[in-house]
C-alpha cells in the first residue's frame, strides 16, 4: 500500500506546460533547430572575476566549514553598501541575512506567518512560487490581477477588506516577471501605506532590480523599513544563478523571523560562495552595465522583428523579458504552439503565470542577437 500525499502536496497547482514540452523533444527528434525564448537563465558567463574570487575562496580551509546561519558580515556588509551605493537606502548589516538564492527566502517567508486559512496576496501573472509557497504552509493564494491598463500594477483599493483583514503576506514583484513593468514612487507608497495599515508583511521580490535600461528601479525600502521585507538575487544581476545565493533585508523583525524558520531548515550559504558574492556586490558595478547593454540591444532587436513579423511588442524598461499580447483569435497556449509547429521558436504562454497572464506570450532575451535574428526571420514567415 502506498502513503497518501499530503493535502498541501495535492493541493499544489497542475503543472501546465507538460504538453509544450513534450512537443518541444518532438521537435528536436524530428531534427528542428528549436529557437528556447523560454528559459529565464541568462546565457552570459558568470563575469571572470567572480569566478577567480570564488577559487581563492573555495582553496580556505575556514570556508569548508558548516557556515552561520545569517550568514558572513563581510556578506551582509557588502549588501548594505550596494544598497547604499545603488539605491540611496542605509540599511545595518544587522538587518540583512544570505539566502541560498531569493527564491529559498521567499519559500520560506509564509512559514514565518501564515495559518492555517490565512490569506497571501500573490500578484497575477506572476513568479508561481508565491502561490505554491502559500499552500505549503497551509495558506490561502488571494490573486491580485496585473492589468495591462493599470500598468501591471495591482489595485490595492480592489482588494475586499475582509480579504486584506485575513492576509498575512503581500507579494509584489518589481521590475516584473513576467510583464517587465518597473513601479512608480506613488504606487511603492501606496502598497506600504496598505500593509502597515492592515498588519501585512510586504515582501518585495527585487531580483530584477539591477536589470533596467534608462530607468532606476527603486528599492521598496526607500519608503521606510516597517513590515517591508525585501529579497534580492545575485542571480540576475551577475549571471549567477547556478551558485544559489542571494539576501533578504528590511524590517529587523520581519527579517529574524525569516532567520528563525531557516535556522530550523538549512544550514546557510557555503562561505566561499558568500566570499565570491561579496567581492562581486563590492567590485562589479561595471559588469551590471555590461549585462544590461546586451539585453538592452537583444530587446530592441527582437521587439523591432515582432513587430514587422505583425506581433504587437514594446520594448521592456527593465528584466530580460518580452511580454507581448498575442494576436486576435488566439489564447496564449494556441499562440505558442503554433510558434513552436510553424517556426521551431519555444515561448512560455502567459497563462502558466496566472489566468490573468492569458492572451500574453513571454520572451526570455536569454539569446544572443544572432538567435534572435534567425528566430525573427522565422516568424515573419507566418500568417496569423
Ligand atoms: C521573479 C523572480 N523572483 C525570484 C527568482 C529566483 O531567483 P534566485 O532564487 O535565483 O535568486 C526568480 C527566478 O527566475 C524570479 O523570476
Amino acid at each position: 500500500m502506498k502513503p497518501e500525499l499530503a493535502e498541501r502536496l495535492r493541493k499544489m497547482p497542475p503543472y501546465l506546460f507538460a504538453e509544450l514540452d513534450e512537443m518541444k523533444a518532438e521537435k528536436l527528434r524530428e531534427g528542428v533547430d528549436v529557437i528556447d525564448f523560454g528559459v529565464g537563465d541568462p546565457d552570459l558567463p558568470t563575469p571572470q572575476p567572480i569566478v577567480e574570487a570564488m577559487k581563492k575562496a573555495v582553496e580556505k580551509v575556514e570556508n569548508q566549514k558548516y557556515p552561520t546561519y545569517a550568514g558572513m558580515l563581510s556578506f551582509r556588509e557588502a549588501a548594505a553598501n550596494f544598497y547604499e551605493r545603488r539605491k540611496g537606502v542605509k540599511i545595518s548589516p544587522e538587518d540583512i541575512i544570505a539566502l541560498i538564492g531569493s527564491k529559498e527566502g521567499i519559500a520560506h517567508l509564509p512559514l514565518a506567518y501564515v495559518e492555517r486559512g490565512d490569506v497571501v496576496l500573490c500578484p497575477d501573472p506572476g513568479y508561481p512560487v508565491y502561490p505554491s509557497c502559500t499552500i505549503l504552509a497551509g495558506g490561502e493564494p488571494y490573486f491580485m490581477p496585473l492589468k495591462a491598463e493599470n500598468g501591471f500594477l495591482p489595485e490595492l483599493k480592489a482588494i475586499p477588506d475582509d480579504i486584506a483583514r485575513k492576509a498575512k503576506i503581500m507579494f509584489l514583484n518589481y521590475p516584473n516577471n513576467p510583464t517587465a513593468a518597473v513601479a512608480p514612487k506613488e504606487f511603492i507608497k501606496q502598497a506600504v501605506d496598505f500593509c502597515i495599515d492592515n498588519g501585512i508583511v510586504l515582501a518585495h521580490d527585487a531580483a530584477y532590480s539591477e536589470v533596467t535600461f534608462g530607468v532606476k528601479a527603486e528599492s521598496f525600502l526607500s519608503y521606510g523599513y516597517e513590515n517591508i521585507i525585501e529579497f534580492n538575487s545575485l542571480s540576475k544581476t551577475y549571471n549567477m544563478t547556478g551558485w544559489r545565493i542571494g539576501y533578504a533585508a528590511g524590517d529587523a523583525d520581519v527579517v529574524k523571523a525569516l532567520l528563525k524558520v531557516k535556522t530550523n531548515v538549512d544550514s546557510g550559504v557555503f562561505q566561499a560562495v558568500q566570499e565570491a558574492g561579496a567581492f562581486a556586490l563590492n567590485e562589479c558595478d561595471e559588469w551590471i552595465d555590461r549585462n544590461n547593454r546586451v539585453y538592452e540591444e537583444r530587446a530592441e532587436k527582437l521587439v523591432k522583428g515582432l513587430k514587422e513579423a505583425g506581433i504587437d511588442a514594446e520594448k521592456p524598461k527593465a528584466t530580460f523579458y518580452v511580454w507581448c499580447r498575442v494576436p486576435e483569435g488566439y489564447t496564449s497556449m494556441e499562440f505558442a504552439k503554433k510558434l513552436l509547429n510553424e517556426a521551431g521558436v519555444l515561448v512560455t504562454p502567459g497563462v502558466g503565470f496566472g489566468e490573468h497572464g492569458e492572451y500574453f506570450v513571454r520572451f526570455a532575451l536569454t539569446r544572443d542577437v544572432g538567435v534572435i535574428e534567425k528566430a525573427v526571420e522565422r516568424l515573419k514567415g507566418l500568417e496569423f
